[in-house]
């Protein structure tokens, strides 16, 4: 077994927190919610799965959701909602302006966030997509510690550069240290003073860090880089998604942090930003849903004035009310430690196993998923044969078990000139854990198909890409395999 601070035997928070203890007194950790309505999964046998994943041209997005068994291709939108957000969705109130839906809404999140102005998006991309419309010129830059595709692309869509400025310790997938999303300071303080302020539109951090393994961001980080930004006046925006998961590592490896809510953990966190945007997707525990915040007043005006042309009026926002009081209380909710505690565990639990088996993993195992450092695991795939694509394929094949590939498929450049493609950094495969739909048998099962692909790994082919759009890519290729 590997030992390291925030990992080992599963049990970690025996002896790290006491609330488990407090609760049940066993070593078992277990869901702290019952089973209210359940969909049926269809079981596929490997011939079914076999000629399913090649009429896909061995796109996984491309797969039927009922031709999967285990679906990890994303924590965003996937999760179960609870009896009293099923509760709200019927108090919605559908009124075009001014619903009670909205005011629920918009105090929910300010009472977490606190920032002045709340804008509801239908998710995070169009919080996105208004955010870096309303503040990037062409050539502008805007850092990140990892930029997410989707707001990446968003950047770019504006001709502005999307930069980012991970520490080190975050590209090394065995580096043990605790905060592996955090920013380089020090790059960032160069980039400002090579590039001109005048020039960075905005700064963000994106909690906790999805593309670099779901690893959080310290608190200290954030002051650190607040200080920098606010000598030249660049605003910091958050990017949410998973604000509570992020806040809970802060509670569980941040010195101070150790007696303090999860709820003043955000506040504080968010009381050094100027803004943020939100996919409720993820720690908003909906289906569907976003938001837009500034402090900023005359941004605002010109978000909302932007809403309204695309999204809807700023009381709606391109989302029912009743999404809009799902969304109030899900914020609320996820604040929960006995939830987080079971979220964060569920994930270790998944790692540490795997771990055990033979499986590079990104250590320490992230909030959401577990990431698995597909180009250590097959070395005999080059990374533009795309071993991160081939894992994902297997998992299909063998187990019915969808996850997703992120390496040299998601974010391979290629020179528009020469068509030459340069490899990501890091070949990972996602297994992203939906918050509240499995149980601990579904996890136990993705854990023993694992086991089985580890004893042929040496077998495993890469691919090449027959087609592709020209940007987010892997959500269309198509892949033919190497012979
Ligand atoms: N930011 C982060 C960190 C994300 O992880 C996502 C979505 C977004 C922004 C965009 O939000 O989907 O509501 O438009 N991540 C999903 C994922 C798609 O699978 O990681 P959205």
């Amino acid at each position: 077994m590997p030992s390291y601070p925030y990992f080992y035997e599963g049990f970690f928070f025996e002896e790290k927190n006491t609330m488990l203890k407090k609760e049940t007194n066993f070593r078992t950790i277990i869901e702290p919610f019952i089973i209210k309505s359940i969909e049926p999964i269809k079981i596929t046998s490997k011939e079914d799965r076999k000629s399913i994943i090649e009429r896909a041209n061995y796109n996984l997005f491309k797969i039927q959701a009922q031709d999967v068994l285990i679906d990890l291709l994303t924590d965003s939108g996937t999760g179960a909602m609870s009896s009293e957000q099923w509760a709200a969705i019927m108090r919605g109130d559908e009124s075009y302006a001014g619903s009670q839906s909205f005011q629920r809404f918009e105090k929910s999140v300010k009472d977490i966030f606190g920032f002045k102005h709340v804008i509801p998006t239908h998710q995070g991309r169009a919080a996105e997509r208004i955010l870096f419309s309303v503040m990037c010129k062409k050539d502008s830059i805007v850092p990140n510690n990892t930029h997410f595709d989707t707001t990446r692309a968003n950047v770019e869509y504006q001709g502005a550069q999307a930069l980012d400025l991970l520490i080190e310790e975050g590209k090394d997938p065995k580096n043990l240290f605790p905060f592996k999303g955090n920013m380089d300071v020090k790059k960032l303080q160069t980039l400002i003073e090579e590039q001109g302020a005048e020039n960075i539109p905005l700064c963000m951090i994106t909690i906790t860090n999805n593309s670099g393994g779901g690893q959080p961001v310290s608190m200290e980080n954030v002051r650190q880089v607040k200080k920098v930004l606010s000598e030249h006046n660049i605003p910091l925006y958050f990017d949410a998604a998973r604000f509570a998961e992020n806040a809970y590592f802060i509670k569980e490896r941040e010195v101070g942090y150790k007696d303090k809510s999860i709820k003043s953990i955000v506040r504080e966190m968010m009381s050094y930003g100027d803004g943020c945007t939100m996919s409720a997707k993820k720690d908003g525990l909906v289906n569907i849903g976003g938001f837009l915040c500034t402090n900023d007043d005359i941004t605002a005006q010109k978000q909302k004035d932007l809403l309204i042309l695309t999204e809807g009026f700023p009381s709606y926002g391109g989302l029912a009310g009743r999404d809009l009081d799902a969304i109030a209380v899900g914020l609320q909710e996820v604040l929960d430690e006995s939830y987080l505690h079971y979220r964060i565990s569920e994930t270790r639990y998944l790692g540490e196993h795997l771990t055990q088996i033979g499986y590079p993993i990104l250590l320490p195992p992230g909030g959401h998923a577990v990431y698995i450092d597909a180009k250590a695991l097959l070395p005999q795939i080059e990374p533009l044969a795309y071993p991160g694509q081939s894992l994902s394929v297997e998992l299909y094949k063998i187990g019915g078990i969808r996850t997703v590939e992120i390496g040299s498929v998601m974010f391979g450049k290629i020179d528009p000139k020469t068509g030459k493609e340069t490899p990501s950094d890091m070949e990972l495969v996602r297994l992203a854990l939906p918050r509240r739909t499995h149980t601990q048998s579904h996890i136990d099962y993705v854990i023993e198909v694992m086991r089985e692909i580890f004893t042929s790994k040496n077998k495993l082919g890469g691919y090449k890409i027959i087609k592709q759009p020209p940007f987010l890519r892997h959500f269309t290729a198509d892949f033919e395999p190497i012979k």
